[in-house]
């Protein structure tokens, strides 16, 4: 049965039920055959979207914009930089004043409570396009890239191979509601945020699914359907770079741990990489990699997100 998810946010999947994460997902199948067949497809028409950004983005930027424009609206691109934001305006007021504009908002910022205000304060559905904490947006288009390619979510085992940041919290959610068995595998002192390893736990017995913490990547990938990485210095994070290589010199995603893996696994990178750190050229760029599906699938995804909630 459908859920009327208009006028929601989409700040954290923890936030959303089991029932609007498939909702979202077989909603982005429906608007990709759409797109596929050529079909036109304008709910949106008449309405803007506003797009925040206080750090740099490719993917997340550009599938906004463009699934806004398919969607038959408008998409407007605001960076930070030249936001009275940055002048000291606050989150609160600057949420006040946008939502007698726009119909939506979808922000990219450092501090996740900014992203949180701004759906407390203005009076529009908010959209979370990566925080420090989250990246809900990818995570959401990972679980329908996987269904994808395995037809199902419950049950697969998805290892995480690196730095305990926004990606692996927003796995740790994402394969807390849909079932899945999530491998969390960092080393030392980079592990997941406590109270995301316990929520996600919580969402986790409600689906059967279960959320591990460990540090052993050949351990890790065994018998995994899926192996995912991500950068080891996340965006804010420039001047750990050379301290992050040593640390993580032991969790790099290469042809010889993809040995100790099954023969069907998908490798999954939320991307930007950095080919030669987390990944390797021979892995990303081989057959397993599901890679560019992920990037398309935002569009998708997010072409979904806004559909229903907008
Ligand atoms: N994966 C992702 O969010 O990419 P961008 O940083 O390019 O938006
Ligand atoms: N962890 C990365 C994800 C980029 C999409 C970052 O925050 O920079």
């Amino acid at each position: 049965m459908a859920v009327n998810m208009r006028g929601k946010d989409v700040i954290s999947i923890h936030d959303l039920t089991r029932e609007e994460v498939e909702q979202i997902l077989d909603t982005t199948h429906i608007l990709k055959m759409k797109h596929k067949l050529g079909e036109l497809y304008h709910p949106l028409k008449g309405k803007t979207l506003g797009m925040i950004f206080q750090k740099s983005s490719t993917r997340t930027r550009v599938s906004f914009e463009v699934g806004m424009y398919q969607l038959g609206g408008h998409a407007l691109f605001l960076s930070a930089n030249d936001l009275q934001l940055n002048r000291g305006e606050t989150i609160a007021d600057t949420a006040r004043n946008l939502s007698r504009y726009l119909d939506g908002i979808m922000i990219r910022t450092f501090s996740h409570q900014d992203v949180v205000d701004l759906a407390d304060y203005g009076s529009v559905p908010v959209i979370n396009g990566l925080t420090d904490l989250l990246h809900p947006c990818q995570v959401l288009s990972d679980l329908f890239s996987i269904r994808e390619k395995k037809q199902n979510l419950e049950g697969l085992k998805l290892a995480y191979i690196g730095d305990g940041n926004n990606m692996a919290h927003s796995l740790m959610f994402g394969g807390a509601k849909t079932g899945m068995q999530v491998v969390i595998c960092s080393p030392s002192g980079f592990e997941p945020d406590p109270e995301i390893t316990r929520l996600s736990r919580l969402d986790a017995t409600k689906t059967g699914a279960a959320i591990a913490i460990q540090s052993d990547p050949v351990e890790a990938v065994k018998d995994a359907d899926i192996i995912y990485t991500d950068v080891w210095a996340s965006m804010g994070q420039e001047e750990e770079h050379a301290q992050r290589l040593k640390s993580f010199s032991d969790y790099q995603v290469n042809a010889a741990l993809m040995e100790k893996a099954g023969e069907d696994v998908l490798v999954m990178h939320c991307l930007p990489a950095h080919r030669g750190e987390e990944i390797t050229d021979e892995v990303i760029d081989g057959p397993s990699s599901i890679v560019f599906d992920q990037a398309e699938n935002r569009l998708h995804v997010q072409k979904a997100i806004m559909a229903l909630i907008m």
